[in-house]
């Protein structure tokens, strides 16, 4: 039940609403609007309005008080993740440790496919309670939504299994869950036919099931060497595109050429975006899609970063996610990958935060989270600080003291 009365929640040292932030483009962290000793009024789990505590408490006579001096931000949108798998991939990191490559490791035995064994061989409700740990996990950042891949069963039940396993994780965790449909991560090594044939499969058996039990109305497609080709996403982009899903990519992580056909098709995002080329970051800044850089691949595999900054100043867009999964992204902590690369790349603070919120929840299609504005959802997140710049300058270290979802406090510490 929606509580529909108006509560103010509050007093809090800072407000940071993101309102009034574009997009796209380089943003100075004054440009960012700060409200002092402010608070919040929701109402069945919407934002009705912000501004001076004072003031609001003239209006409203249900108050949520908040202890100490806090800082509040939007939740967290985590717009890229891959948390629903089984088993463990501890063995490839330290391959990596001692010099092979992603690719070597994968061609050995390990990689995106032994996962793919382990997770075909979990019982849903299994990957369901993995799941939702991970998201819980997340949560505890201050992740109020979190996108999660399937892309480890990689046969029409396998995938089946892993989309209805995350609905049931989105059950069991307060958070919010955006589930994607990645059965074009690899081509399965049982698979006898071609890629081509592999992909028909998909679009012939797999998206007709999705789309009735209404699991997810996203398609992603991984291309790279070992993965698909831009000719393969291509034909099987515009084939997802006319059943009417949304469309991202895993494109450019290592080697290039894939962004350019996000840009012609207008995906919504194009994710990893390492080795990017100039010409390809100029047509991304001239399209709609959202570049989605994922530092916690380059930290799992020990390589460079995305160019965030370069795409920043060509006028594109950013959003950071965690990528977390059990091979190229153990790590599984958003707040403090978004910090560190903002550090390595000299991203502001103003860029770094909206790349973890409103620019990573348009990222995902959804406008009504990721900023403190009036018809906003209320998922909100309290860090014990009395200055924002503390969040990222902890880079990771300090976690939020208190979350709302829905306009509901979830969590106090
Ligand atoms: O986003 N690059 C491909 N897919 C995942 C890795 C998946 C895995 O290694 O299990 C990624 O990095
Ligand atoms: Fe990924």
């Amino acid at each position: 039940m929606r509580n529909n009365r108006l509560k103010l929640v509050g007093p809090f040292s800072q407000v940071l609403t993101m309102e009034g932030l574009p997009l796209k483009g380089p943003l100075s962290d004054d440009s960012m609007e700060i409200l002092e000793d402010a608070g919040v009024i929701v109402s069945g789990g919407i934002i009705e309005a912000t501004g001076s505590f004072r003031e609001l408490k003239s209006l409203v006579s249900d108050v949520e008080a908040v202890e100490g001096q806090c800082t509040l931000v939007a939740g967290l949108v985590d717009a890229h993740t891959h948390i629903c798998w089984a088993g463990s991939r501890a063995g490839d990191y330290a391959r990596r440790l001692s010099g092979e490559s992603y690719t070597e490791i994968a061609d050995k035995g390990g990689g995106i496919w032994s996962t793919v064994l382990a997770t075909r061989r979990a019982p849903e409700d299994e990957l369901a309670k993995l799941t939702a740990l991970r998201a819980n996990r997340l949560l505890s950042q201050g992740i109020t939504t979190a996108e999660v891949k399937s892309g480890y069963g990689l046969d029409t039940r396998a995938e089946i299994k892993m989309l209805s396993a995350i609905r049931k994780a989105d059950a069991l965790t307060k958070a919010t869950l955006v589930p994607t449909c990645l059965a074009a991560h690899i081509k399965p090594r049982d698979f006898t036919g071609t890629a081509r044939q592999y992909l028909e499969q998909a679009i012939h058996q797999l998206f007709p099931i999705v789309k009735e039990r209404q699991l997810s109305n996203r398609i992603d497609i991984y291309v790279d060497e070992g993965a698909f080709t831009v000719s393969d996403a291509r034909f099987y982009l515009e084939a997802a595109r006319r059943m009417g899903f949304d469309l991202t990519m895993h494109a450019d992580q290592f080697t290039g050429g894939a962004l350019r056909l996000a840009a012609e098709m207008q995906l919504l995002s194009a994710d990893h975006l390492e080795v990017s080329r100039e010409e390809d970051i100029r047509l991304l800044s001239e399209s709609r899609v959202i570049p989605v850089v994922l530092p916690g691949s380059s930290m799992g595999l020990g390589t460079a970063f995305a160019p965030a900054r370069r795409m920043l100043d060509a006028g594109a867009s950013l959003a950071i996610a965690s990528d977390w999964n059990p091979g190229s992204a153990p790590m599984g902590n958003l707040l403090m990958q978004a910090s560190v690369m903002g550090m390595a790349e000299r991203l502001t603070m103003a860029e770094t935060l909206a790349a973890i919120t409103f620019r990573a929840s348009a990222a995902l299609g959804l406008s009504d989270r990721g900023r403190l504005s009036a018809g906003c959802q209320a998922d909100f997140i309290a860090f014990p600080c009395a200055d924002y710049r503390e969040i990222l300058y902890s880079q990771g270290s300090l976690t939020p003291s208190s979350i709302w979802k829905n306009g509901e406090r979830i969590y106090n510490l």
